[in-house]
């Protein structure tokens, strides 16, 4: 069995992913693996698993509602997320889904690089510093060229990786709601988690 994290194995990956989405998906996909490297390498985790999580975070992501809900169904997905994430966040599903799928496909990806896969849609209350490196450089990889990204941009390396974190996911947030759009159900315990060391640091400051 190919060592998941080796040269061998990323450029078969390569060629997967490639034959998988469009253009212009694989552009922002091989960004991610990109930025997803650096930002390892500034906050010291291990570039190769960085690198891997960013190629395959959107192996499913080429696919229309309809078949990734039903790909939810065929491999459990919709009995780890819950039903009303299926019906109403269609969109969220490319990311437990494709976990799920490579999980079983190669079982040899480790188990960090697959949580980092699953959660890059909706983030999680636990995250592991590469969970954080592959939402984080989902978001800000050369190829987005939304208002904020430059001043998010600007944050790497001078400011900790959980503060880049939560600056980014306050920002998905943020726009989530200007869009009027459905948040999942763990979006509040995300905030709320993140927000309790926030306020507890700022009382203490003011004591
Ligand atoms: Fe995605
Ligand atoms: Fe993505």
């Amino acid at each position: 069995m190919d060592d998941a994290l080796s040269e061998a194995f990323y450029q078969a990956r390569v060629e997967d992913v490639a034959a998988r989405v469009k253009p212009k998906r694989f552009e922002h996909i091989q960004g991610v693996a990109q930025t997803a490297e650096s930002l390892a390498r500034i906050y010291g985790v291990d570039p190769a698993r960085a690198r891997l999580a960013g190629l395959l975070h959107d192996w499913d992501k080429g696919m229309r509602d309809g078949e990734i809900i039903q790909r939810a169904h065929d491999l459990g997905v919709d009995a780890q997320v819950g039903e009303w994430v299926v019906e109403n966040m269609p969109e969220v599903l490319h990311g437990p889904t494709a976990a799920a799928a490579l999980g079983r496909a190669f079982p040899q990806i480790p188990a960090d690089v697959l949580e980092a896969i699953r959660c890059h849609t909706t983030a999680s209350t636990t995250m592991t510093d590469l969970s954080k490196i592959i939402y984080v450089a989902d978001t800000l990889e050369p190829s987005r060229t939304f208002g904020e990204a430059d001043g998010l941009r600007a944050l790497i390396g001078v400011v900790p990786l959980d503060e880049l974190f939560y600056r980014v996911y306050k920002f998905w947030t943020m726009a989530l709601i200007e869009h009027d759009t459905v948040l999942h159900p763990d979006t509040i315990k995300i905030w709320n988690t993140i927000a309790k060391g926030k306020s507890r640091a700022k009382k203490e400051k003011y004591a």
